[in-house]
């Protein structure tokens, strides 16, 4: 399974990217708003930092627009995939993009409907946000079940992003599932490398070394 990180936060994305565990980075308006720096140069310096695909939103509301803003965003580098939003301009627009060759995210995708029409549209990948489905009492992480049975069931290229992953735990539930990709934010990336045991385990392994005759 794909790791992507979902934040713009380059010194967040260099730290983990070295980690060697990082295969592409996922933005939103949000994200970007967080850094205080130019959309562009954002953007630039996460393409110089990891080498697979890097998610750019468009924030256009009609397809023209989206189109537009896709492209220009699409010349920054060619490892850039444009986030359409999941209405039905955002299907238009995906499907003038897939056609051009330009590869899109699929977002705020809340149920597996919504999947099936990105897919339908050409989107390369599809990214439903369980945490957000979780906050409104519902189960996310059903809605990601879905989604992968949907896609094996009629061979989509599309992949599956599972977005809004909130816990650790929700990264296990996407490999369990055989989600494609799951985009974690640096705190949960952090939180999956720790285990207590891990800590008091190296401890005791250290101590005991010191009584080897050197
Ligand atoms: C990524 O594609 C999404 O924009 C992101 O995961 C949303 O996460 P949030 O619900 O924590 O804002």
């Amino acid at each position: 399974m794909k790791i992507f990180l979902d934040t713009a936060n380059v010194e967040h994305i260099r730290e983990a990217a070295g980690w060697g565990v990082v295969d592409g980075v996922t933005t939103n308006p949000t994200l970007i708003a967080k850094e205080g720096r130019k959309f562009e140069d954002v953007v630039q310096e996460i393409c110089s930092i990891v080498d697979g695909p890097i998610s750019a939103e468009v924030v256009s509301m009609e397809a023209e627009g989206m189109v537009k803003e896709a492209r220009e965003i699409a010349k920054i580098h060619e490892n850039i995939n444009i986030k359409i939003p999941i209405i039905a301009e955002g299907l238009k627009a995906t499907k003038i993009l897939s056609k051009e060759g330009i590869k899109t995210n699929v977002t705020l995708v809340f149920s597996s409907n919504q999947a099936l029409l990105a897919c339908k549209a050409g989107a390369a990948f599809v990214s439903p946000f369980v945490g957000r489905i979780d906050d409104q009492g519902g189960d996310g992480m059903i809605v990601a079940a879905e989604i992968v049975q949907m896609l094996e069931n009629y061979d989509f290229d599309t992949e599956l992003i599972v977005a809004s992953v909130r816990h650790p735990v929700h990264v296990v539930e996407s490999f369990m599932l055989g989600a494609d990709i799951a985009t974690v934010p640096y705190p949960v990336l952090q939180k999956m490398v720790k285990h207590t045991l891990t800590d008091v385990g190296l401890k005791k392994f250290l101590e005991d070394w010191e009584k080897v005759p050197k």
